[in-house]
């Protein structure tokens, strides 16, 4: 595991959009420790070890590098399906409560695996960074990260402000999904990561149900 929370990490901020943007408050972000139950996680990984022991390859084969990191909503059981479901509506309503906006709809669901070597630079999750402007799912408003696992090395999930989130079991971490949380996720070092990711949308023509 990494070294803490701690700002040894900060990246430089070069964008001066970013820095001057006064409703930039440091800590206007949700991380929340034991939100999801050990077992729910401990599902949420069987299943996807289940899924891709049986040769899973991702329904929507648009981007096939994801084929061995995630396996989408649409492909999980029910079982799996009702419990992401409930849980992706309980975000909603934490997401609401602390940005005061809504109402908020989940838009994409995976459980996503990270292999040692995996890792992800800095990036809005609806628009590019560092100049902000829309990327290609745009209409994404909110971003939820659910930490199903801990034993693993390295993975570490940062802002571009250098606050950083160590990946604790059924903890999670949301955020706007604009510049101003722009994130990264530091690179696996020994075992597997194992996160659900959910993007939200205030677009109802995107809403996943
Ligand atoms: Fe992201």
């Amino acid at each position: 595991m990494g070294t803490g929370t701690g700002m040894e990490m900060v990246p430089e901020v070069k964008n001066p959009k970013i820095q001057n943007n006064q409703e930039f408050v440091m800590r206007d972000f949700i991380n929340i420790e034991n939100f999801v139950s050990d077992e729910d996680c401990q599902e949420y990984i069987d299943h996807f070890d289940d899924m891709h022991g049986d040769g899973y390859r991702r329904t929507d084969d648009d981007a096939p590098w994801f084929n061995d990191r995630v396996v989408c909503f649409t492909d999980t059981n029910p079982e799996i399906k009702k419990k992401l479901w409930q849980l992706s509506y309980s975000y909603s309503g934490v997401i609401s409560n602390f940005y005061k906006e809504g109402p908020i709809y989940p838009e994409t669901i995976n459980i996503c695996r990270w292999a040692e070597g995996d890792e992800l630079g800095l990036h809005g999750d609806a628009k590019y960074y560092p100049n902000g402007e829309d990327n290609y799912v745009y209409w994404r408003s909110h971003s939820v990260v659910t930490f199903l696992n801990s034993d693993f090395s390295g993975g570490e999930f940062y802002f571009h402000t250098g606050h950083i989130i160590e990946p604790k079991w059924g903890s999670i971490v949301g955020f706007d999904s604009s510049v101003d949380h722009a994130h990264g996720v530091k690179k696996v070092t020994e075992g597997f990561r194992y996160t659900v990711a959910m993007w939200f949308t205030m677009d109802e023509k995107y809403r996943l149900f």
